[in-house]
């Protein structure tokens, strides 16, 4: 049977891809972000996972405003990257699973969270700075992924809530899959940031520091806040903390904290990195 092995946390700031390019990792100002990632990858190197469903909100690249699903998931074998304008080097296409995607699209829609399915689906930096984050050290990248999207730009967006149980939707969908496989999920953005407006340059850690601790042992705290709630505090763009909440709820009740950093500012965000295991329930 797959099953879900960890749960982990980045931002996706396309600050990083370029940082990346540059080969400014070392750098005074990343090098305190990068080696956050460090024991992470570590242990992924270790599990070898087979698969990673990345959680993240689409910029614009593949949903414009308009057309924007609340959630959709790519259902294809592979997935390619484009020029969102923000000067990254574009990357070779990531590998999915159609049949695994296929049969997780069903098994959530059974359980009435009403998937849109993508037999195309461009990814932009909010699921390709995550993968790299994790697995640039590797050649070719040696997993499969499947993108799960959700809707943080365009008003009205899903609760933290809802995003949560999807999460628990998506455990059952994904570990009713007959093959093994080892499976990671990556709830991607946040933490507080807010890039327009009056209040462009808001970061509060003190909040970001509460998110963290909530996804990690009171996932409650988080889903009783409302998105306007969440805006106050974390900004406009720090509502994408909520595709935490779709990583947390795959999870059991308890979990292992394997590593946690934080690191503001970077770019504008606060940026959180969770690596959590199941504590078998
Ligand atoms: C930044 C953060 C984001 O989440 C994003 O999508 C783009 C830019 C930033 O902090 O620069
Ligand atoms: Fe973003």
């Amino acid at each position: 049977m797959a099953k879900i092995i960890a749960g982990l946390t980045t931002s996706h700031i396309p600050a990083i891809g370029n940082a990346i390019a540059g080969g400014l990792e070392q750098d005074e100002y990343w090098k305190r972000f990068f080696d956050g990632y460090e024991p992470v990858k570590k242990w992924l190197d270790e599990v070898k996972p087979d698969l990673a469903i990345v959680v993240y909100n689409d910029h614009g690249l593949n949903f414009f405003l308009n057309q924007v699903p609340t959630f959709a998931m790519g259902c294809a074998d592979q997935y390619q990257n484009a020029d969102e304008g923000w000067g990254i080097p574009v990357l070779k296409p990531f590998q999915g699973d159609a049949a695994f995607s296929w049969h997780v699209a069903e098994k959530l829609i059974n359980q009435g969270v009403d998937m849109c399915t993508c037999q195309e689906m461009k990814v932009d930096h909010g699921f390709t700075v995550p993968m790299q984050l994790f697995w640039r050290h590797h050649g070719d990248y040696p997993l499969k992924t499947l993108p799960f999207a959700v809707n943080t730009v365009q008003h009205p967006l899903p609760s933290a809530r809802r995003c949560y149980e999807v999460g628990q939707a998506l455990r059952t969908a994904v570990e009713s899959y007959p093959e093994d496989m080892k499976v990671v999920i990556i709830g991607t953005g946040g933490l507080s940031h807010q890039l327009q407006g009056e209040r462009s340059g808001l970061i509060d850690v003190e909040y970001d520091i509460e998110c963290i601790n909530s996804v990690i042992e009171n996932p409650e705290w988080l889903c009783n806040q409302s998105n306007s709630e969440i805006m106050e505090k974390a900004g406009t763009e720090g509502i994408e903390v909520i595709m935490w909440m779709v990583m947390r709820g795959a999870l059991p009740e308890n979990v292992n904290v394997l590593h946690k950093h934080y690191h503001a500012p970077i770019s504008n965000t606060g940026a959180g990195v969770l690596l959590l295991t199941p504590q078998e329930d």
